[in-house]
This record gives structure tokens, sequence and C-alpha cells, in this order.
């Protein structure tokens, strides 16, 4: 099943996120074979969760702090998304890591905690420019793939992997679709290595200056298994016309 997920980052507080799901729902059609996943800010959940009550449409989180509970001021455990409703969550996102100076150990943590949750983890990987120009892309995806699953390699089947190369993400320049293609069946083939008995019970999601006018082309590649969007998401006219670009897929 295709998964076409919206990361709205920091963008709307919680009468604005209101506003755009029940317009959202106004637009969409429920099809066979895709999943719509909407992933606003912390204090914004609980208004989607609300509002889009009755629908098909999933919740997720941007981030989590991976300690069930305690002193860690300013953090969200999963056990509180969870009790809101969250499905899934965003793990290792780009701004996370380079911004917020997030390490693949601690992504790595959260993703463990997420599988003891019972909560979806998104695990974000992606090259920075100098990499790609460097020809390195398939190492820094492999490492970064590598130290994320330590330890929980076993468990593929329960996560989602986003292959958001960094250079794309807010720039209007998205990777194209052949090599978003070789670099999703790259994630593939070691998923394979890393978990052998593994079902391929995973998606890998495309994101990075995904737009209704370049979504259609990405959806024709079966590797790419749907997408993380995240400015075009923030205009429910916007995000459906690239759930749509999946209505004829399965
Ligand atoms: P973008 O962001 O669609 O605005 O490039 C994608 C993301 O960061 O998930």
């Amino acid at each position: 099943m295709k998964l076409i997920a919206a990361n709205w980052k920091m963008h709307k507080t919680p009468s604005e996120a209101r506003e755009y799901v029940n317009k959202f729902l106004e637009l969409y059609e429920a099809k066979q074979g895709r999943e719509v996943l909407i992933c606003p800010p912390f204090t914004s959940l609980c208004a989607v969760q609300e509002t889009l009550e009755g629908s098909e449409i999933k919740l997720g989180a941007q981030n989590c702090y991976y300690e069930k509970e305690g002193a860690f001021t300013g953090e969200v455990s999963l056990k509180f998304l969870k009790e809101l409703g969250c499905s899934y969550v965003i793990v290792g996102h780009s701004e996370r890591r380079h911004i917020f100076g997030e390490s693949d150990e601690i992504i790595n943590k959260k993703v463990v905690a997420c599988l003891e949750e019972g909560i979806r983890p998104i695990i974000c990987v992606g090259e920075k420019l100098e990499e790609r120009e460097a020809g390195i892309t398939f190492k820094v995806i492999e490492n970064q793939l590598r130290l994320a699953l330590s330890g929980v390699e076993n468990y593929t089947d329960r996560v989602d992997i986003a292959y958001e190369p960094v250079w794309a993400i807010g720039t209007g320049m998205p990777a194209t679709p052949q090599d978003a293609v070789a670099v999703h069946r790259f994630i593939r083939d070691l998923i394979k290595v890393l978990n052998p008995e593994s079902g391929m019970n995973f998606r890998v999601l495309y994101g990075g200056s995904v737009k209704p006018d370049n979504a259609k082309e990405f959806t024709k590649y079966r590797e790419i298994d749907g997408f993380l969007v995240g400015g075009a998401s923030l205009k429910p006219e916007t995000f459906i016309e690239i759930v749509n670009a999946f209505k004829d897929v399965n």
C-alpha cells in the first residue's frame, strides 16, 4: 500500500490545522491501495486528531523522545503520542540531524523506542550535496540506515524509510525519478542483507520538493512506495493533488 505523508514542519496552529483538515476531507476520496498521513506539530496533534475522527487518514508526529517519561524538559514521549492517536513518527529528519545535531545513535534509540511502543517510524535518510558530488551517496545512505536499524534489523517489517536528499528538501529541486529509484533499489537490497527473512513489508518513500507538477512522474516507478511532502503539503489543494497522483497505482 502506498503511503503519502504530509510533514507540516513548524506550521499551523490548532485552529489553522482544523481548517486545513476540514477542507482536505472535503477534497479527499478514499481509494484502495493508498494510505494518507498527516504529521502536524505536537501542539496541533489534538486538533487534527479530533477533526480526522471517523476518517481513514492517519495521524503522525514529526519527532519524539526515546524515554517513556521523566526529567526531560521539553521532550515528548511515544507513550504520549500513542494516547493522542499517532500511529507514525518521523525519525531522523534531515532538519533534526542538521539543525538540531541529532546523531545516528539518538536516531537509533528513537527507532527502538517506536518499535517498543508499537508506533511505526518513518526513518529518514539522505545525502548532502557535497556527498552526492563526491560520489558517496550510497555509502552515506548505507551508514545512516545500518546505524538507525542497529539491533532491530529483524523488525524491518515494522518501519518505513524515507529517502530525502538534503539538497532537494525545500529547494524546489527534486531528485530525478531515476536517481531516486536507484537509491530506493539500493535501500531495498540493503534491507535484504540486514534482514534476509524480511518479507519486504516496508515502504521506501521519496521526499524533497515533491509538488503537484512532478509527483505523477515519480509514481510511474514501482520502487516509489509513496512520498514525504513538506512545503506542498501545507495547502489542502496541493496536497490532495499529490495524493491523487497515486490514484491508479497499486
Ligand atoms: P519539501 O520537504 O517537500 O518542502 O522539500 C520535504 C521534507 O522535508 O520532508
